[in-house]
């Protein structure tokens, strides 16, 4: 896999050195040469930046209106031309490699023992983007290289454009949703930024704007982070309680005491599946092999893609939530979950994507709800760059002022339901016995998106009604 990821890297480099017309996409996320020439510019006249200094988090703040929010994705994904699309294919490239290695970390050094794990590629990824774009050198340079597009020179035309990976991620996230009604709930994604610093913190205005295209929202608050930490944390969790209405469980703990900024990002996913309802009786769902537990479970029939890999033992089914997005149900034959993942969270998910094909299913799954939270430097502090999200890190473009980023947290909400205009049915009816699909022992999921090829889930389910 690695092998793989390296040939890529070289292939990339190759093209652009040997200035064939050929240009591979990941050219698309760099700075151009114009770009390169107004910075150099910018640096010269050394222009004291617009700060901002956020409004306490007591200030009055409406709700949040997620439909409205996912109208305006739908409208956006609707402008993308063909170079847009083509970016964010590369992102999507990037995201999904910094996602899997973020799975395989959390894997080995952060699940609980049932070995639960819920992560949003995209979360992940546009967390490091906003860092990379409030960095500067050496940590510019090391995030970069992280989010799997090193530099090939020294030059400016090889830095990611911090911005146009940033836009790029508002059209992964709109692709998601580009084929959905506006004004239906039946599929939703939202992202949800929050800055909470200390009061005299200013943050840099430019920095703050640029966060715009990856978040769906971003909220910049200020608090008392040091004199009560355990308090601050109450009064962050009720602040994004009170405007998302999100079930939110998790509870933000541990600030330290000389923390004047908390990056923190929420995941909000839900999808409800059509034609298929919920089973009036909650269904036995096995925990492990000797504890067994009662769930809500959805059910339904259509004709889905599927694929039994024989030889890998485990068993997909891909649903369409619509034309592009897809719920991926990995069950495994046996209970080595393990290995499976190794393969269907790999570099590789493209060979066993590609021998899906279409099965009458009847299919039982339990209805989720969600939660899981990370915090990224805790997680990097496993990695060979620890310090790469925390106090060795230069980001001057983030705030000048005595900035220390206590935490960078990354929670996911994941919720599937079922169909909301009642049942349809799905298939045509045929003599075929339909393949019975029945996810009632531990499983893993993704959710997927055709245009972008990107992961925007990756989750392993041990038991469908506790968070992660
Ligand atoms: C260079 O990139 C900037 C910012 O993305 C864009 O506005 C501009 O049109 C590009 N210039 C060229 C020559 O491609
Ligand atoms: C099965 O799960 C239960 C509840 O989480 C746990 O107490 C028990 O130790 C697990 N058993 C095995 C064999 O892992
Ligand atoms: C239950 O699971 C454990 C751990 O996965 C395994 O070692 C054990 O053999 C299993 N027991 C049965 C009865 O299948
Ligand atoms: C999938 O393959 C496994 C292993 O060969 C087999 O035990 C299982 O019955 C197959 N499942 C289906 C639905 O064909
Ligand atoms: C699949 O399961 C069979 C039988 O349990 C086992 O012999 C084989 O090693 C497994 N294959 C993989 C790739 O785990």
């Amino acid at each position: 896999m690695l092998l793989r990821v390296i040939v890529i890297l070289l292939g990339w480099t190759a093209l652009v050195a040997s200035d064939r017309v050929y240009v591979h996409p990941f050219y698309l996320l760099t700075y151009n040469q114009s770009t390169c020439d107004e910075l150099k510019k910018v640096d010269a006249e050394t222009t004291k930046e617009q700060t901002l200094t956020p409004v306490p988090i007591q200030a009055k703040t409406s709700p949040l209106d997620e439909v409205a929010l996912k109208d305006q994705l739908v409208s956006y994904a609707q402008t993308l031309d063909a170079e847009d699309k083509k970016r964010s294919t590369s992102v999507g490239m990037l995201l999904n490699l910094v996602g899997f290695r973020m799975y395989k970390m959390l894997r080995e050094k952060a699940t609980p023992a049932n070995g639960a794990i819920l992560l949003s590629p995209v979360g992940l990824f546009g967390t490091l983007a906003s860092f990379y774009l409030g960095s500067e050198d050496p940590t510019a340079t090391k995030l970069q290289a992280f989010m799997g597009a090193p530099e090939k020179d020294q030059r400016c035309t090889s830095r990611l454009d911090g911005q146009k990976v940033l836009s790029a991620l508002k059209a992964v996230q709109g692709l998601l949703l580009a084929q959905e009604k506006k004004g239906s709930s039946s599929l939703l994604l939202t992202t949800v930024v929050g800055l909470f610093t200390s009061p005299n913190l200013h943050l840099k205005q430019s920095f703050v704007q640029g966060l715009a295209p990856f978040a769906s929202i971003t909220y910049s608050r200020s608090l008392d982070l040091t004199t009560n930490p355990d308090l601050a944390g109450e009064k962050i969790d009720r602040f994004i309680k009170a405007v998302t209405g999100w079930p939110k469980n998790t509870q933000l703990t541990g600030i330290s005491l000389d923390t004047t900024l908390l990056f923190t990002t929420y995941m909000h996913f839900q999808g409800a599946i059509k034609g298929i309802s919920q089973l009036a009786k909650p269904q036995v769902f096995w925990v492990n092999n000797t504890t067994r537990t009662s769930v809500p479970m959805l059910s339904g029939m259509g004709i889905f893609l599927y694929w039994n890999d024989t030889k890998n033992n485990f068993s997909v089914t891909q649903v369409p939530f619509n034309e592009n997005a897809f719920l991926l149900l990995i069950k495994p034959h046996n209970d080595n979950l393990e290995k499976i993942e190794n393969i269907a969270f790999g570099q590789d998910f493209s060979h066993w994507m590609k021998n899906l094909s279409p099965r009458k299913i009847h299919l039982t799954l339990p209805k989720l709800v969600q939660e899981s939270t990370y915090d990224m430097q805790s997680l990097l502090s496993n990695t060979k760059l620890p310090g790469l999200l925390g106090d060795e890190a230069k980001l001057s473009k983030i705030s000048d002022t005595n900035l220390k980023v206590g935490k960078v947290m990354n929670t996911v909400l994941f919720e599937l339901k079922e169909s909301q205009g009642g049942q349809e049915d799905l298939f045509q009816s045929s003599e075929v016995a339909p393949l019975e699909v029945k996810l009632d022992s531990p499983f893993l999921f993704a959710v997927y998106e055709k245009k972008s090829r990107a992961f925007y889930f990756l989750s392993h389910v041990t038991n469908p009604l506790n968070g992660v």
